[in-house]
């Protein structure tokens, strides 16, 4: 399901050509006679995947899936050539030793003929690479995944790719701009928030919101633990030998960052909402005592967002609150993280805005966050307005008085890879949806944002269409609102 076209300009595809030469090279042609260590490209004088069909051949053919999906922000997230329909991830994760292992079968359908297309994996080992149950070659060079199928696949073919693998999966730690992400491992489990391209710490995965797909979990832990994914646990767990095995299924398509298999020691609260949704809290052990508060407020104001945005797009709701202090929250599917504190509601009220806005409908690039976090943010000023603690309005006013907030240099419409979490993209992104309230009413804002969680139900979107919708609403000229407050680099006029 992916939703990115790759580059086609000549030069950006003579640029990737290049790439996917330096990435092919080192595949290590496990269908064909073994190949010794890899050589350098430009010394690689045969086809290291053993010679049905030449490199060079390949390349010019155009059967190679470039390495990135087309992203121009992040040009090695995602890949090209195909796109994912379904992952099944059988794992099974042994905190004692940090280790993970298992298997990942990926439903796909080819969008171009291939010879090789890659996935996005850091770290660990892969054993065997199977495309339609035929052993394929495969490579590594940093988070790629070459892998050379022993057929070519066909433009339009539907394969099944499954990557047996295993190791110490390590979180990704930028210390300058993301912070720690992917797949943590902790005292009695893992904590894994992926955000922004993470998953590929813990399972092979096309690595961007671009290509969102549907997910099955069957997770294995020592029997007393317990396993968490999206979506539904699929009957009782079932132990045997010490082990015990949750089987999850998110039947909603999603995005490979909002993944998560954490696990470990929990306290569990299931029901059901006022409006009859299903609901899943956990903690771990130290927060018992915030459990009911967790499991109350998830239920109150999924039911209350689902009034105001539409309804709620997925088959459960929920919250894990874990004793790993990251600090942060993080919207999974299904299951919004809250890392090693008890949230107050306004930030079970940003997680759970965000379902609607970035997990069920997500971001096509990541320059577009404010779509997601502007829209979150500014939840939260409508959750405090509905309980009556503050309005929109004065929220608005006391974060435009600030002349010198350095948000208003960062323009949010264009969320930057190297500060791509500016409080900006939050807070002025948020501004951005009040101004734009105020332009055209309440009488025409609350139903575009019930059209925008509808129309785009399940999919992906851009701040184009955002803009067209409201302007289609409207009947307004929106043009110079959404460019005084989402691309200028200064804070817009007052607005009446
Ligand atoms: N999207 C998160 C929020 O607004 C913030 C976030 C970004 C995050 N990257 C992350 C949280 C990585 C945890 C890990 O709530
Ligand atoms: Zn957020």
């Amino acid at each position: 399901m992916s939703a990115l076209r790759s580059p086609t300009t000549p030069s950006v595809t003579a640029a990737l050509a290049a790439a996917v030469l330096a990435v092919t090279a080192a595949c290590s042609g496990a269908v064909a006679a073994p190949t010794s260590a890899p050589t350098p490209a430009a010394v690689q004088g045969s086809d290291p995947g053993g010679g049905r069909d030449g490199l060079f051949g390949a390349i010019t053919s155009g059967t190679i899936g470039a390495p990135g999906i087309g992203d121009p922000a992040f040009p090695g997230d995602g890949n090209g050539g195909y796109d994912v329909r379904h992952y099944l991830l059988r794992l099974s994760y042994d905190p004692a030793t940090k280790r993970l292992a298992g298997s990942a079968t990926i439903r796909a359908r080819a969008v171009q003929d291939l010879t090789s297309f890659n996935l996005d994996l850091r770290g660990l080992t892969v054993s065997r690479v199977a495309v339609d149950g035929a052993t394929a070659g495969f490579g590594r060079q940093g988070d790629e995944l070459t892998i050379r199928p022993a057929y070519r696949i066909s433009k339009g073919d539907r394969f099944e790719v499954t990557v047996d693998y295993s190791g110490l999966p390590e979180p990704i730690r930028d210390y300058v701009n993301l912070g720690t992400y992917g797949f943590v491992a902790t005292a009695d489990g893992s904590f894994v928030t992926s955000e922004p391209n993470g998953a590929k710490t813990w399972f092979p995965s096309n690595d961007h919101p671009a290509d969102k797909a549907t997910y099955d979990f069957e997770i294995t832990v020592p029997a007393g633990l317990t396993a968490i994914a999206n979506g539904e646990l699929d009957g009782e767990p079932k132990t045997v030998d010490g082990k015990t095995t949750f089987v999850w299924r998110e039947k909603h398509p999603m995005a490979s960052y909002l993944a998560t298999m954490t696990t470990g020691k929990f306290e569990i609260r299931t029901g059901k909402s006022d409006k009859g949704l299903p609901i899943y809290a956990a903690v771990a052990p130290v927060f018992r005592g915030s459990l009911d508060n967790l499991y109350t407020e998830t239920a109150k104001i999924t039911d209350y967002w689902s009034t105001v945005f539409g309804p709620y797009p997925f088959s459960s709701t929920g919250g894990v609150i874990d004793d790993y202090s990251s600090g942060y929250a993080l919207e999974n599917q299904t299951k919004p993280i809250y890392g090693g504190f008890s949230p107050e509601s306004g930030i079970i009220a940003h997680e759970l805005a965000h379902q609607w806005f970035g997990d069920s409908v997500s971001i096509t690039r990541w320059k577009d966050l404010w779509l997601n976090e502007g829209f979150a943010t500014y939840a939260e000023w409508l959750w405090a307005e509905h309980r009556g603690e503050a309005t929109a309005e004065a929220l608005f006013k006391r974060y435009y008085a600030n002349a010198a907030d350095p948000m208003w240099t960062y323009p949010p419409g264009d969320a930057r890879a190297t500060d791509l979490f500016n409080n900006s993209v939050y807070v002025r992104g948020a501004m951005t949806l009040h101004a734009l309230r105020k332009a055209i009413g309440d009488a025409v804002f609350f139903p575009l944002l019930k059209k925008w969680t509808a129309e785009h139900r399940y999919g992906n979107v851009t701040t184009e269409q955002f803009v067209a919708l409201a302007e289609q609403m409207s009947g307004k000229k929106l043009t110079a609102l959404f460019d005084a407050w989402l691309f200028q680099p200064r804070r817009p006029a007052a607005v009446a």
